[in-house]
């Protein structure tokens, strides 16, 4: 898979790409990330990319030309593809999981990050497939978001991960939160690691961690269980958690 990402600021994006697990990816071939930066698209001696807001108001908004013509010469560059064109910003619709897994599936995806107070409407209106948050937050960039993107996408390359299947194992990804881990040693400052889970018993394991992955998501994201794909084991777990939370207790 390809991504390009649109910047000012590429070494931030290039940097991130170096290290770790998405820099191993990038060596295997198994995504490539190149950066354009609108600033090379200026066509002023003072390489000029943004411009006071018609209307008033604080900041400055992102000029249309530079980044129109950056965008024009990708898109003609990709021929007969026709890239995603990711607009990264706080009025977009949420990041999530399902969103990571369409995107994921594509040949080739343009992220184009922000600065200062925002892109002119006309450029996201013209090239925009998509406009996507990364949380109710304000940055001052789409570079982080962009490269939160870049990550979550990645990791379901197959290839990436040494272990496939520990991105399919990955708590949202199965709709519900990460379940708590441990590794040596056993007792770590007079605290211990569950039993159970020294237990070789691979049943009880199993039952013990989906409880755990059950009570987090009931506990910091309720809202999450509406769409998690839950057995008949589990809405029975669930029913005994709430019980027991109801009643005062921890749900242990
Ligand atoms: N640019 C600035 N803040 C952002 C956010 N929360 N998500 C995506 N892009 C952004």
């Amino acid at each position: 898979m390809r991504i390009t990402v649109f910047t000012i600021f590429p070494e931030l994006i290039e940097a991130a790409c170096r290290p770790s697990i998405l820099g191993s990816a990038i060596e295997k071939g198994i995504l490539s990330v190149e950066t354009v930066d609108p600033r090379e698209h200026t066509t002023d001696r003072h390489r000029k990319v943004d411009d006071i807001p018609f209307g008033g108001g604080a900041g400055m908004v992102m000029m249309p030309q530079p980044l129109s013509d950056a965008l024009d010469s990708a898109l003609a560059a990709e021929g007969e593809r026709k890239p995603r064109v990711v607009f990264l910003t706080p009025g977009g619709r949420p990041l999530d999981q399902d969103t990571v897994r369409e995107l994921a599936n594509e040949e080739s995806i343009f992220l184009v990050s922000g600065r200062y107070k925002g892109i002119d409407d006309r450029v996201v209106r013209r090239y925009a497939t998509d406009e996507i948050s990364i949380g109710d937050y304000v940055l001052s960039g789409g570079e982080l978001p962009a490269l939160v993107v870049i990550d979550a996408v990645m990791r379901l390359l197959p290839g990436a991960l040494g272990d496939f299947a520990s991105a399919e194992e990955d708590s949202i990804h199965s709709g519900l939160l990460e379940v708590p881990l441990f590794t040596r040693p056993r007792e770590f400052r007079g605290d211990e690691v569950p039993e159970v889970l020294i237990s070789g018993h691979h049943e009880k394991i199993r039952r013990w961690r989906r409880r755990e992955a059950l009570k987090r998501t009931l506990l910091h994201r309720p809202e999450l269980l509406e769409s998690a794909d839950l057995s008949k084991e589990d809405q029975q777990v669930l029913r005994e958690l709430k019980r027991d939370l109801d009643s005062g207790g921890t749900g242990e």
